[in-house]
């Protein structure tokens, strides 16, 4: 088979890192990939955007199965695209990923299909926002509707902060055209978790627990990010909040877009809140989550070609997946700056000596080939990932990864992993 994955993130080199160990693969191209990818895959120079240029390729190619990393692809329509001519591929269709495109669209419809959530109520107009704001007093949470890579979440810990990101967003100086409307939420207490499965758009398979780092300093201080690491399993999730999360937020959601006439077929991936007992959404994403998607994809033991083909021929009934009892942890490497802006370009140091390790995978992000050296090029730029029989061996072990690499004004958070060691 021929395979095409489709973006440049740490997701995706984890992506083509599995597929590549699949028996059923003789060929892994990657659009537009990394220097990464390029070790196992071929790189091909189109952008995620370039709907056109990615189906003439896949034609041209006689590509056997698509597998969309990002969100943005998906919210364009690339699966409709490419089903139109008869081309295999994973990822939702445009009607199905507005779960993700819209946070007004999916509260909607958790408060319609009784998906627990944050209380909520969307704006476009300043006057009212500001007295809903009032009425659930500081904190609270302030989202901009559409897409904003991960940033377009504000918690506002006072009133001034609270009324200048509605005014920001809903002016459309903050995320443009993703802030015209925003979702203004009961601000949630609890310990996060990305809870992830594959779905045919009737029948749901689990993917093993994780939990994400979002914001960018040590402590979950500072601004939130895209993810500064992740770790599976993640033992917040107990066999109870499992069946409830499956129960209530993964059926529900299925069964609510099947409902709304939107089948959602691939991989769900709901961001919860757990406190005690009680489990909420916090958002949908349509998409694997990134880091989150490097350390499951090390725990995976089942060939991933055949379940990605399976969801993509839109039966899922004898899927079942098989983990390695081992725990996995990644640590995001950063540019300086990063959530904000950043420099590129600076050599990246120590990547033989990391590739070395045992149990570890060192999976590009934001890297790029400069004069035969590899070079930073965006935020997050490397996923040092490593498999332990407990999670403090995999710590450890991310670690010595991460001590062994080195560029000027790399940035880490020295505690990734520490919540599951409580
Ligand atoms: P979202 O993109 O909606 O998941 O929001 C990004 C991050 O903001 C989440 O991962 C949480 O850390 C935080 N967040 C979002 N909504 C809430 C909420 N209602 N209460 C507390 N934290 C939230
Ligand atoms: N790590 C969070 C996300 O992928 O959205």
């Amino acid at each position: 088979m021929k395979v095409l994955v489709i973006g440049s993130g740490g997701r995706e080199h984890a992506l083509v890192w599995k597929i590549g160990q699949s028996p059923l693969v003789e060929k892994i191209y990657c659009a537009p990939g990394n220097p990464g990818t390029a070790t196992i895959a071929e790189n091909v120079a189109l952008q995620v955007d370039d709907l056109v240029g990615l189906l003439a390729f896949a034609r041209k190619e006689a590509i056997d199965l698509t597998v969309v990393g990002p969100e943005l692809p998906l919210s364009l329509g690339i699966v409709d695209l490419f089903e139109e001519h008869e081309l295999k591929v994973f990822g939702a269709r445009q009607n199905a990923a507005i779960i993700e495109a819209s946070k007004a669209f999916s509260k909607d419809l958790m408060k319609k299909y009784q998906v627990p959530t944050a209380a909520y109520e969307v704006f476009t107009e300043v006057t009212p926002a500001i007295a809903f704001l009032d009425k659930l007093g500081i904190p609270v949470v302030i989202k901009a509707d559409g897409l904003a890579a991960g940033k377009g979440v504000i918690i506002a810990q006072s009133r001034t902060e609270a009324v200048a990101a509605v005014k920001d967003m809903l002016s459309g100086n903050a995320f443009g055209a993703a802030g015209a409307r925003v979702v203004i939420e009961e601000f949630l207490r609890g310990e996060e978790a990305s809870f992830l499965a594959f779905t045919d758009g009737k029948n749901i398979v689990p993917l093993a627990s994780a939990q994400d780092h979002k914001a960018v300093f040590d402590g979950d201080q500072g601004p939130n990010t895209g993810g500064m690491g992740a770790y599976s399993p993640a033992p917040v999730v107990t066999p109870a909040i499992h069946a409830k999360a499956m129960a209530e937020v993964m059926r529900r959601t299925v069964d609510g877009m099947a409902a709304e006439g939107r089948p959602y077929r691939g991989v769900l991936y709901a961001g919860l809140m757990i406190d005690g007992d009680s489990v909420k959404t916090l958002e949908f994403n349509a998409r694997f989550g990134d880091p989150e998607c490097q350390p499951l994809l090390m725990r995976l033991k089942s060939d991933l070609v055949p379940v990605l083909l399976a969801v993509a021929n839109g039966d899922i009934s004898r899927v079942e997946l098989e983990w390695y009892d081992q725990a996995a942890v990644c640590v995001v490497m950063a540019s300086q700056g990063y959530p904000g802006d950043y420099p590129k370009g600076d050599v990246i140091d120590g990547l033989e000596a990391a590739a070395k390790l045992e149990e570890l995978v060192v999976f590009h992000a934001g890297t790029a080939m400069q004069g035969g050296k590899i070079v930073t090029s965006g935020g997050r730029v490397l996923g040092v990932t490593a498999r332990g029989k407990t999670v403090r061996e995999a710590i450890e072990r991310a670690y010595r990864g991460v001590a062994a690499i080195s560029w000027k004004g790399v940035h880490f958070r020295r505690d990734i992993g520490s919540k599951a060691l409580k």
